[in-house]
Formats: structure tokens, C-alpha cells, sequence
């Protein structure tokens, strides 16, 4: 007889590594639950994958699924077909999906047709735009799993409206947010300012970050080229560092090239580099959806560069400006925030950095343990 949960934890891509690096670390101390890792392998790239596995003491997975990149088809069905065996053979308590990637989903599908509880972190935040794949995936994600947590209230309305029953949804706040607290006094110690010139010892310049990866901002050249006009018009008042997702990369090459030389473009950073810049940065520039959150966490002003926000709290509680992708506006927006006229937020309810205490407790509680010994 078990006397122990057992969950299957799932990672597939980058952003799914701050969220689950907590879940595992406050998993590991709980003598009630036995945890196990598994890769998908949607993301490969050391910049992108092993390099916060390293920063954050994330144990190895225990398989690695190699799905590498596909179409969305393509990749989801690979997904469901490699981890269909995997889950008949560790026949887990429960299976454990973050966010909104094609891992999140396609394993969420696999478990339920298996008849495995699944619990969705991150569950029912909407953008109510289906252009977006992340949008199908995070709907489809939360009718299959049981167990619903939540980050924000919005997210309770969202998956009341669907039908989820109340039960099933817990306010337990952010675990991306559990990664800032825990790891800022680390990335505090990073030395990318001297690195990139931004910094002298404790003394930093006025900076911006920007990243853009979202398929509708960088797969038509014409829109990438828009949105790195306004870049440069920026970049006239203030240096721009530009981490340059794999995808956004691709199209670089066809957009042509950034003009003003103070858009800095660099690889994609690790974890801890990357907090450090996110910190310290007067303004911030994104299409992520993660990154909308960590800035208000951090207190650091965000445009976000796109017509809708799955995360609405970023906006009514945090510094979050929705300013779309028209040129003239982001520059009148980032002027705005040099001027000092600034969004001032406050930080969302339970975004206290113990949200994986809170989900770790609450699986304890309400998942039940299978009393068959697991194969
Ligand atoms: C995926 C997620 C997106 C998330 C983003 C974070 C889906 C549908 N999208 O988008 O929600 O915000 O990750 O990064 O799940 N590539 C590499 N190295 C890698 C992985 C990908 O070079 O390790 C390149 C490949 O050429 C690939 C392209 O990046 O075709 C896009 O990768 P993919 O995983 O399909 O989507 P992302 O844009 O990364």
C-alpha cells in the first residue's frame, strides 16, 4: 500500500521553469508527497532550458520526452503519444501543468484520457482572444483538470462563467512570483551591468529591456519592423536592451536591422541575469505574459506591447500599461514614464511568495492517494 501522493510534475518550455522550480523545492520537504519531474523537451536550448535548471536547483527530470520544435499539431501530438506510456507505467496520483504552453495542454489530455487527476497552476486567465495559442491551451487546460489555482480573482469569474465548479478553484496567489522573492537577492548580485555598460558597481544608468516573442508581433515582418521603428525612437532618450527570442531571431534577419546603436540585441539571458535587468530597469517592454507580472512584483514600469491582457490585475493593481503596437503610442507611453508620470501599482493579493506552500497543502489535503502500488 502507498502511503504517499504521487505527482508528476510537467516542464516543457522556458517559462514554465520559475514556476515549477518552488513547486518542486516545497514538494521535496513534504514527507506526504513523492515527486517526479518530466521534460517535454518543446524548449532544448541551454539558453533556454538547462541554464535555469542550473540557476534555480531544479533536479534533473526524470525523462525527457525530446519533443523538440513542430508545429503546433505536430509537437502536441508527439507529446500525447510519448507521455501516453510514461503514465501508464508510473500511474501517478495526480499530474501537475503550469501555465499555458502546448506541454501544458497536450499532457493535461493524455492524463485525463487515463483517467489521472490533473491540477493546472495558473488556471483561468483569459486574454477572450483565440489568435492566441496560449488562449486555446489555457481554456482546454482548465476543463480537464480538478483542480483549479488560481493567481488573481479575475481568473475565479473566468472559470465560473465555464461552468468549473467553485470547489475546484483555489486563490492560492503567484508561484512566479515565489522565484522573485526567493532568487532577487542572488540576481541583485549579477554582474550583467558592468557587462553590458549599464552599471558601475551600485550606480546604474537609466535603462529599458525589451522582449517581443509573441507570434503576432514577430512572425509578419511588417508588424516587427513597426514595433522596432518606435524601439528606436526610444532609444534616442535611453539605452534599450534587447534579449532576442529564437523565434523573434528568425524574423530579424528578414525585418532588417535595428538602426539606432543604443538597442543593444543579446542572447537570451538565464534567469538570474535577466531579474537582475528587470529590477533595475526604468521602463520595460514586452509582449510576455510572465513578464507582466514579474514587473509588478517588482514595482518597475511595463508597456505591453499587445491589444489584450490575460493578466488584468497587472493592470488594475500593478504598473502594467496595455499600450497595443501603433508606434506613436508606445513612444508617448515610454516618454510619459521617462517624464516621471509613471503608473504607480501595489503588489495583488497573495503574491507573497508562499503560493507553493499554499498549493502543496491544498494537494495534500484534497487529492486522494491511490491504494494500488504504483508500477
Ligand atoms: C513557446 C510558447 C509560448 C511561450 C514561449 C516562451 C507555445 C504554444 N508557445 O513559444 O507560450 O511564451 O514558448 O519562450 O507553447 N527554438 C529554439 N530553441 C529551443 C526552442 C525553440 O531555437 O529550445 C526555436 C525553434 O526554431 C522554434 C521557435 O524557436 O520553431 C519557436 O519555439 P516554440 O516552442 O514553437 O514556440 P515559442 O515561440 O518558443
Amino acid at each position: 500500500m502507498k502511503d504517499r501522493l504521487k505527482i508528476m510534475n510537467i516542464v516543457g518550455a522556458r517559462p514554465n521553469l520559475p514556476k515549477i522550480a518552488p513547486l518542486i523545492r516545497e514538494m521535496k520537504r513534504h514527507p506526504k508527497i513523492e515527486p517526479i519531474l518530466v521534460h517535454t523537451g518543446q524548449h532544448y536550448a541551454d539558453e533556454l532550458n538547462g541554464i535555469f535548471f542550473r540557476e534555480m536547483g531544479i533536479p534533473a527530470p526524470h525523462v525527457n520526452l525530446e519533443v523538440g520544435s513542430a508545429s503546433h499539431a505536430v509537437q502536441t501530438g508527439e507529446i500525447l503519444k510519448r507521455v501516453e506510456p510514461l503514465l501508464i507505467e508510473q500511474r501517478p496520483d495526480l499530474v501537475l501543468v503550469v501555465g499555458d504552453v502546448n506541454s501544458t495542454i497536450a499532457v493535461s489530455l493524455a492524463a485525463a484520457k487515463l483517467g489521472i487527476r490533473v491540477a493546472h497552476i495558473e488556471a483561468g486567465l483569459r486574454s477572450f482572444d483565440r489568435s492566441m495559442p496560449e488562449e486555446i491551451n489555457r481554456i482546454l487546460t482548465d476543463a480537464l483538470a480538478q483542480y483549479l489555482f488560481v493567481t488573481e480573482q479575475d481568473a475565479i469569474e473566468n472559470l465560473e462563467r465555464e461552468g468549473r465548479p467553485r470547489e475546484s478553484i483555489f486563490f492560492v496567489g503567484n508561484v512566479m512570483i515565489d522565484s522573485i522573492y526567493n532568487f532577487l537577492p542572488l540576481a541583485r548580485k549579477s554582474r550583467i551591468g558592468e557587462e553590458l555598460g549599464l552599471a558601475r558597481g551600485q550606480t546604474w544608468c537609466d535603462f529599458a529591456v525589451l522582449t517581443l516573442h509573441r507570434p503576432s508581433n514577430v512572425d509578419s515582418t511588417d508588424k516587427l519592423r513597426q514595433l522596432l521603428s518606435a524601439i528606436d525612437t526610444i532609444a534616442e532618450q535611453l539605452p534599450v536592451i534587447f534579449p532576442v527570442h529564437p523565434r523573434t531571431e528568425k524574423q530579424l534577419v528578414q525585418a532588417g536591422v535595428v538602426k539606432h546603436s543604443s538597442v543593444k540585441l543579446i542572447q537570451p539571458l538565464g534567469y538570474l541575469d535577466f531579474l537582475c535587468l528587470l529590477s533595475r530597469a526604468r521602463v520595460v517592454l514586452t509582449d510576455s505574459g510572465g513578464i507582466q507580472e514579474e514587473t509588478t512584483a517588482l514595482g518597475v514600469p511595463c508597456l505591453t506591447l499587445r491589444e489584450n491582457t490575460e493578466r488584468p490585475v497587472t493592470i488594475t493593481q500593478g504598473t502594467n500599461l496595455l499600450v497595443g503596437t501603433d508606434p506613436a503610442r508606445i513612444v508617448r507611453a515610454a516618454r510619459d514614464v521617462l517624464a516621471c508620470k509613471e503608473k504607480v501599482g501595489h503588489i495583488p493579493p497573495l503574491w507573497d511568495g508562499h503560493a507553493a506552500e499554499r498549493i502543496v497543502n491544498t494537494l495534500c489535503s484534497v487529492v486522494p492517494i491511490s491504494r494500488t502500488m504504483a508500477a
